[in-house]
Formats: structure tokens, sequence, C-alpha cells
């Protein structure tokens, strides 16, 4: 398809030519099984150590605290019940926010429903950023571990990550932290020790690595019970013959990451920034969800809600213009209700069903986001036409969310 332009990438990457060149190898020359004992299969072992201690080196751990998993679902399962069936002789308590990604959530949920866990929600604020001191008002002597994300997949927000560590350990050092980095990886140097936490979960296809390759990060010392049982792989802690090709391909593309954060940096800072300022100039009644302040923001990441229309018919409209982009999680594509997070954040429930997030890359240009400013204001305006409810003025439950006037000019 000619002429596409690509603002999904908190949804997932385009793989890098050098990953794939990297992983090659792998499926052509060195497909064996790593457990076995002949030469070829050596060289596969070879390459999942190198693997590993590479993993270690970039977020600053050791090689035997990292578990290769197939991604952040699977990463995020593991910690919440493999810390929470390792801990039970400690408590049943455990603590997550309201804004995590549905491998969270969810699982929090079942453990609630079938392991007999109590989970405590922390809520956030309008800026969808988590408050550590009311993480800490929730630790008890029986929690066992707290989940709260880096940064959040839907509006960016950037959370204090080692304040809530060190609250959480100050109150009860026996208490675990876990922090789902998914999104934060592609963006900012990820190291264990300086946001003080005992688990961390990345996955390689949100920074331009492959599918189906994700890292847990334990600590040691961290109880954890293993969640998928039978060949001893990964030092007994997740079995499974390891996919050597995706663990190549998730450290070449760490390392490129790492190597070009900062180019990357500026680039998806300056095509966010245009966004931010640009679609509140060109459309009236627009909400920025999540930070304003870019430091508080990851790069890339620039999410609206839109009064009087319908995310998802926005999305269809701009998908006919040849711009791919997302309501919120991709998880949440497709269902009619208006996403968690906004929810959560306090939004009014209509407004947050005008959700558009954009999420821009290594390959966009200023000409894209020329191209989204110049179609995006006329879809709007087409479909504001067609609503049911007359569109003059936003209610008044919707001025505190706009970032401009509250009254229509179209
Ligand atoms: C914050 C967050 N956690 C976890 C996941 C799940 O990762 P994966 O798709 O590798 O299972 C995602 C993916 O969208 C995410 O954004």
């Amino acid at each position: 398809m000619p002429d596409r332009i690509y603002f999904d990438h908190a949804a997932t990457t385009p793989p890098d030519p050098r990953v794939v060149q990297a992983m090659l190898p792998y499926f052509s020359e060195m497909w064996h099984n790593p457990s076995s004992i002949y030469v070829e299969a050596q060289r596969a072992r070879q390459a999942i150590d190198e693997a590993r201690a590479a993993v270690a080196l970039h977020i600053g751990a050791k090689p035997e605290e990292i578990i290769f998993t197939s991604g952040g679902s699977e990463s995020d399962n593991l910690a919440l019940r493999g810390v929470y069936e390792a801990s039970l002789s400690r408590g049943r308590h455990i603590i997550t926010s309201s804004v995590e990604h549905h491998a969270i959530l969810d699982t929090a949920e079942t453990m609630v429903r079938n392991l007999g866990a109590e989970v405590s929600i922390v809520g956030v604020g309008p800026d969808g950023r988590v408050d550590p001191a009311a993480v800490e008002a929730l630790v008890r002597d029986d929690t066992t571990l707290v989940s709260i994300m880096h940064a959040n997949n839907e509006v960016g927000a950037i959370n204090d990550i080692a304040e809530i560590a060190r609250r959480v350990h100050a109150k009860n050092p026996k208490t675990m932290v876990h922090t789902d980095a998914v999104q934060s990886a592609a963006h900012l140097a990820v190291r264990v020790d300086d946001l003080g936490v005992d688990l961390l979960t990345l996955t390689g296809h949100k920074f331009y690595g492959p599918r189906g390759a994700g890292v847990l990060y334990v600590r040691s010392g961290t109880p954890l019970q293993p969640q998928i049982i039978g060949g001893g792989q990964e030092d007994d802690q997740r079995a499974g013959t390891e996919n050597t090709a995706a663990i190549v391909g998730l450290v070449e593309a760490m390392r490129i990451a790492s190597s070009e954060r900062e180019a990357d940096i500026v680039h998806d800072r300056a095509l966010q920034q245009r966004l931010l300022d640009e679609v509140p100039q060109r459309i009236p009644m627009v909400a920025i969800t999540g930070p304003t302040d870019l430091d508080q923001r990851v790069p890339g990441s620039a999410s609206f809600a839109i009064a009087f229309v319908e995310g998802e018919s926005v999305l269809l409209a701009l998908d006919l213009a040849g711009v791919a982009a997302s309501s919120g999680s991709a998880c949440t594509t497709g269902s009619v209700e208006p996403s968690h997070v906004l929810v959560a954040m306090g939004m009014p429930t209509e407004l947050a069903r005008g959700s558009l997030r954009f999420t821009l890359g290594r390959s966009n240009t200023d000409a894209d986001v020329d191209r989204l400013l110049e179609v995006l204001p006329s879809i709007v305006e087409r479909m504001r036409k067609l609503s049911p409810v007359p569109v003059t003025e936003a209610p008044a439950e919707y001025l505190p969310w706009l970032s401009n006037e509250g009254v229509a000019t179209t």
C-alpha cells in the first residue's frame, strides 16, 4: 500500500532491518535446540548466553537475573503470579494501579477470583500519573508485591518508579516492586538500580525488535514460583525451547535503541510537540490526554480526546486517508467501552469516547505530521456535522479538560 503513514508505534514497531539481519542465521544455520549436545546446538546456546549477558549489561543487572519469555504479557503474568504464589506464607495482598495494561489488571482480577488474592488499586491524577505517596499509604505488613507501570501505553504518562520503590521498600522491606517498562524501554534508559525495582518487564517488539521475545528481570533473592513448567529452561524459571532468533533480535534492537537513543529522542520529541501544539490549534474542543509537560511523557506520544466524535469512527476515516493510528491500546480497539485509562483519570465518559492516540517513531517525518494536520480537522468537522446532538458548545464538565475554546467554530 503506497504512501501509508504509521502512527501506532505503541502498538508495535516495524522490525529494524539490522534486527532482521541479525536474526536470519538463527533460521537458516543455527536453528538447533540450544539444550542439545552437538556443536550446532552449542552455538545456539552460546548466542542465548551472550544475549542474556547483553540484556543484563543494558539494564544494569546480572545475567542470572534475566528470564527470557514470549513477551510483555507473559512477563507481567509471571511477575504477578510468580511472586504471589511464592510469598503466600507472608501474605496475600498486592497493589497495582488503575491504568495498567490488561496483562496486569486482568491477571490481578483472576488472582482475586481464583487464588484468594486481595488487590488494592491505586488511582491516578488527571494526567494519568500515580502519586507515590498514595501507593505508600496502601502498603501493609502482608503486602507481597506492588506493580506500577513505568510509562502508560495510552497517554504516555511516565511514573516516578524510583520514588515509588523507595517509599514501598522503606515502609515494608519485604514487599517486592515490579514495573512494566514495556512502553518506556523504547525511549528511556531503563536501569534497574536507578529505578530500585525487584522485577521489570520488557518486550522486544516495542523497540523495533521482533514479536515473541520478552524479558522478566528478577533481582537475586526475589521469591518467584515458575508458571510454565517443563524442560527446565531458563534456569528452571520458564520452560520451553528457547526462541533463539527472537532473543537475538531483541538484543540487537536493544543495542540499536541504546546507541541511537539521543537522536531518537530529539526526532520523536520534535514531531510529538508539533502534534500536541497544532491539533488543538486546528480543531476546536480538543483535550490533550496525559501530561502536557514533555518531561513526564514518553517521546513520540500524542493523545487526544475530541469532543462530539467517536474515536473509532475517526480512526476508520483516517485509515481511508492513509493514516494508521489507534484510539488507545491496541487490545481495547474494537470494544465499545471508553478507555479504562481515561475513565480512571476522571474524564467524562462521553468525551473519553473521542480518544485518539498517535505514537510516532523513527520513520515518521514532518511531512507525515503535515498530512495528519491536513486531514484530521476535515474528518472531525464532517463527523460533527453528522452528529445527532447539536455541536455548538462543550458541556461544562468538559471545560477543565479542553486545551482550547469550548465553542465550535466550524
Ligand atoms: C504497557 C504494556 N504492557 C504489556 C504489553 C503486552 O506486551 P506483549 O504484546 O509483548 O505481550 C503491552 C502491549 O501493548 C503494553 O503496552
